[in-house]
């Protein structure tokens, strides 16, 4: 992760493999036109789309400039937006066609030269996953993973395999043409500036480790619920599913960030190491456990939805409970929940805390949470109990919070714009290493093997009540996400 003040990147053509996606729509021509107006991107760049439409290099820039008008919030088209539009340009190929890739190899000698992009070059795998092989493949094959006259790096979107097996024979055919320092596993919650500041959080604030530890937390309660359903997405979530498209990758990556050790510095590889550390030791349940540390449901209608097979059997939600198994976390359950079309767009993490050792007050003290709030109120909030004004001794509870808004106001961004940028400047400290991915695969692997049966959800719930008994068999519940952060005494 870079520390220094931020500056532009040194220069480089950035290509962009399906270019007239909906990722690339939606999120990464947004994210580059950010870090244009930001003077995030080098003065000597060229970006190139590659896809497989029939359209000239103008009609991409008329694409990208509605793409923007559309989706980029703040963006004018002026200024150095309106640069990165005009310089754009456009080659059609087939993905997995070794004349296309000489084209766009001659393609790419020639805009280098225009732009001075100094031989350096960022490949965007904005594609199914299905094709990630074969490109990185036709790419080494035809030289352009070499480094001889640059830098070559290749961000791949996810899902990185489908399983255990396929991610690490993907991981294999990958490494046959280029080395783990030029591959860019993207999670893009690793991207998100609250996901980030669970790192200033825990380790630039001495008051929090001392307690981060089982000695304090009774349990965490990590939720990613949406209130979209698969939209037009079918297609691959039917065979995907609830937990192979966030667990593996950005749920555990989120308890990766709350729950490893300090690393020594913030290096990509010290973050990493922690990281993998991390996840080696986290478990589905308890030892014997099995099944019973895991919950899928499917919201009622999902089989009616367009492209979904009438019988399917796909989870939309799932709910699990972690153990970690070290010094720090042995004994704090780690429950974690997400799904489609559940009562509210929230993402958040809550640490319950230990209740005070000795009771001295005549009703129970509320118990102090911690609450953070990833998305979309973005900040923090710590619950704590405080004497009620007047005569009687009454406690409620109150609470302190910070949101991202009111301290730092906010600029519209993607989450994509700091991946970019890293990538750019060839910091992987914020992407997956190969090992990681592994570990996430390797965790759930067992219950993708074995899954228990489904259960239904009502639309805008929390999902089905067998989440609720996973946490209410150890007298636990889940702390309410409803309303707005800030909670008021009774
Ligand atoms: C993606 C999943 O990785 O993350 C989607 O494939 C999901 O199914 C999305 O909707 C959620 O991202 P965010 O940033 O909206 O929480």
């Amino acid at each position: 992760m870079d520390v220094s003040p931020r500056k532009p990147p040194g220069p480089c053509a950035v290509v962009i493999f399906g270019a007239t996606g909906d990722l690339t729509k939606r999120k990464l021509f947004p994210a580059f036109c950010n870090l244009a107006r930001d003077g995030l991107l080098p003065k000597d760049f060229a970006l190139v789309g590659f896809g497989r439409n029939d359209m000239s290099s103008a009609a991409f820039q008329k694409h990208m400039g509605e793409s923007l008008a559309a989706y980029a919030t703040d963006c004018s088209l002026v200024g150095e937006c309106k640069r990165l539009v005009d310089t754009a340009s456009y080659l059609k190929g087939q993905y997995d066609n070794a004349q296309s890739y000489a084209a766009l190899k001659a393609f790419l000698d020639k805009t280098g030269k225009e732009h001075n992009t100094g031989g350096n070059i960022l490949f965007y795998l904005s594609v199914p996953p299905e094709l990630f092989e074969p490109i990185v493949r036709q790419l080494g094959e035809a030289g352009m993973l070499d480094e001889k006259d640059g830098w070559r790096r290749v961000i791949i979107e996810k899902p990185f395999g489908h399983d255990l097996e396929s991610a690490r024979a993907l991981d294999q055919a990958l490494k046959h043409h280029a080395k783990e320092r030029q591959y860019f596993r993207i999670d893009h919650y690793l991207g998100k500036e609250t996901v980030q500041n669970v790192l200033a959080f825990r380790f630039a604030n001495g008051i929090i480790e001392p307690i981060w530890r089982n000695h304090f937390i009774d349990n965490v309660q990590i939720t990613v619920a949406e209130e979209l359903g698969v939209e037009s997405r079918a297609g691959y979530y039917d065979q995907t599913g609830a937990v192979r498209d966030m667990v593996p990758n950005h749920l555990l990556q989120l308890v990766a960030m709350l729950a490893m050790e300090p690393p020594a510095s913030l290096a990509a590889e010290a973050v990493r190491d922690e990281k993998s550390k991390l996840l080696s030791s986290v478990r589905v349940g308890r030892p014997g456990e099995g099944a019973a540390a895991y919950v899928r449901g499917q919201y009622d209608g999902y089989r009616q939805e367009n492209e979904v097979k009438a019988d399917s059997d796909t989870e939309t939600f799932s709910a699990l409970e972690l153990r970690i198994e070290n010094w720090r976390w042995a004994g704090v359950p780690f429950y974690l929940r997400t799904g489609k079309r559940m009562a509210r767009r929230v993402t958040t993490v809550v640490v319950e805390f230990k209740a005070a050792p000795h009771v001295i007050f005549p009703t129970a003290a509320p118990v102090n949470l911690l609450k953070i709030h990833i998305q979309p109120d973005e900040g923090i909030a710590l619950r704590l109990g405080a004497k009620v004004p007047g005569p009687q001794m009454r406690l409620a509870p109150v609470e302190m919070a910070f949101t991202y808004g009111d301290y730092f106001g906010s600029k519209p961004h993607t989450g994509y714009e700091t991946l970019i940028y890293d990538a750019l400047l060839g910091d992987t400290t914020l992407f997956q290493r190969a090992d990681t991915i592994e570990l996430g695969w390797r965790i759930v692997q067992p219950f993708l093997d074995n899954p228990p049966p489904l259960t239904a959800y009502a639309q805008k719930s929390w999902g089905p009540k067998e989440a609720d008994a996973l946490l209410a068999k150890e007298g636990r519940h889940w702390h309410s996400l409803d309303g707005r952060p800030q909670e008021k005494a009774p």
